[in-house]
């Protein structure tokens, strides 16, 4: 009986009368199970005008285990009375056996058996003459098991002794549908320009569409979350009047990367524990009172973009010519220091880094662009802390309160570029330079809430993760 079997077998039935066909009975009629006639139905639904059906439900005896057992065998008390036979059974070896415990009361209750005492030991034995017992239970229960119909009043006593329970059946009556045919045929899945050129369409059943199955994903690229982060950042720049700063060159003199910046040449930071020095480009040069050229030659993989700020403010104020316009200007790349790598650091990340150039700056104007730039970053809760930087005075570190850790987090370091480093450019005293520096990491993990850096930047990276991170909306957190 497999569908297609079940389901030509019912068009069969179908095209031999005019009837409605009801599944619960045909189930009951082929004695196989309800679901598997449904299921052939339902197939059969799939072919557009096929057939029709209309629901019905019908409320059903169903036997219970033990009830089968009976239909089958017999009732306890039925088969009590075959064993205790003629002559009789002691009692005590007829209650080991499973049907005795209700065999024996419903038998005795019946007039089935009697006991009679022989010495010390009590016998069951039959009372009336097998041919005169009918097994009404037995019989009741094969009846419903074949599918007749009984009146509540003889469903009662069977309840009872749960034999048999009520359950709704919900089924199918089936006719013909406006395309009934005994052969189904497989629908047409394309119209093509044959169809419509011999007219054959006008006898075609064609597949219907489903209009809620899911389209094939395009292949395609997927930004990483921390790129996408990246235009979230540079857009708020944007509005902000900012423009960027090219910073396409991960290699940087040390001039730019340390000297410009007055970090003094003997300086722990410089040293190969920090810095990756490119090899194979040193030039010797000639010492110049302490200060030697040559390190400043050396390359390195820029350890901040301050590198790059550098340089652009020294085009800026018009390379030492004194050709100063004002201007705010930011970028977002990637640096390299030396690092132990662990949860929380990488040798590779990324900087936020912007500089405003305007006369009479001051350290409350960092304050106030830090507000508003936190502010569209969903971030309100600053702290502001001083602290040195050799090439800006004051300096100052800037805080979060992160709600998730529960404390103050450090998210950025600026500051006010000093005079002895803008002078030389060639910026007018007035013009005053102010910096920054934050972290692209930092916001990105706790928007896409990632504990370890390494989930998100690396070799480790899962590219799962790259294709399913959503597109951030930094400004819709808070
Ligand atoms: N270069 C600093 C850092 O890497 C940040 C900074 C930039 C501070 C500009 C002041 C001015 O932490």
């Amino acid at each position: 009986d497999s569908v297609e079997e079940l389901s030509s077998l019912i068009l069969q039935s179908l095209s031999k009368t005019n009837e409605e066909l009801n599944s619960i009975l045909l189930a009951a009629e082929l004695n196989i199970d309800h679901q598997k006639v449904t299921g052939a139905i339902r197939s059969l639904l799939a072919h557009e005008g096929l057939i029709s059906t209309k629901d019905v439900s019908e409320k059903r005896i169903q036997l219970s285990e033990e009830g089968l057992d009976m239909a089958n065998h017999g009732s306890h008390e039925y088969k009590l009375f075959m064993t205790v036979g003629v002559n009789g059974v002691s009692q005590k070896e007829v209650q080991a056996l499973p049907f005795a415990k209700v065999g024996i009361p419903k038998a005795m209750a019946a007039k089935w058996i009697g006991t009679v005492k022989e010495g010390n030991d009590v016998k069951l034995v039959q009372k009336i003459a097998p041919e005169s017992v009918l097994d009404k239970v037995g019989e009741l229960l094969k009846q419903i098991k074949l599918g007749s119909k009984f009146d509540d009043k003889e469903m009662a006593d069977l309840k009872k002794r749960k034999l048999v329970s009520e359950v709704v059946i919900k089924g199918f009556l089936v006719g013909k549908g406006s395309k009934f045919s005994t052969e189904i045929s497989k629908p047409e899945l394309d119209l093509t320009a044959e169809m419509i050129q011999n007219k054959t369409w006008t006898d075609k059943t064609f597949k219907k569409y489903n209009f809620d199955a899911l389209g094939v994903e395009p292949p395609s690229g997927h930004l990483h979350p921390l790129m996408k982060v990246r235009s979230e950042i540079r857009q708020i720049f944007f509005q902000m009047g900012f423009s960027e700063m090219p910073t396409n060159r991960y290699v940087e003199s040390s001039f730019w990367n340390f000297d410009a910046l007055f970090q003094p040449q003997q300086h722990p930071a410089r040293d190969a524990h920090d810095t990756f020095f490119i090899e194979g480009l040193l030039r010797s040069q000639k010492y110049k009172y302490n200060w030697k050229e040559e390190e400043a030659q050396k390359n390195v993989l820029r350890t901040h973009t301050t590198a790059v700020s550098a340089k652009q403010l020294f085009l800026l104020a018009g390379e030492g010519k004194n050709a100063y316009r004002p201007a705010k200007m930011f970028s977002i790349d990637r640096v390299f220091r030396n690092e132990t790598l662990d949860a929380t650091h990488l040798a590779e990340f990324h900087q936020v880094e912007g500089v405003i150039v305007e006369r009479n700056l001051s350290l409350a104007h960092l304050i106030g662009i830090f507000t508003e730039f936190f502010k569209k970053l969903g971030i309100e809760n600053l702290k502001f802390k001083p602290t040195y930087n050799p090439y800006t005075e004051p300096s100052m570190e800037i805080f979060a309160y992160h709600e998730g850790l529960r404390r103050w987090v450090e998210i950025g370091n600026s500051g006010m570029f000093r005079p002895e480093m803008l002078l030389p450019m060639g910026f007018p005293p007035n013009v005053n330079v102010a910096g920054y520096g934050l972290s692209l990491e930092r916001p990105t993990m706790i928007r896409y809430g990632i504990n370890n850096i390494r989930d998100l930047f690396g070799p480790k990276v899962d590219l799962e993760m790259i294709q399913k991170a959503p597109i951030c909306r930094l400004d819709k957190t808070s």
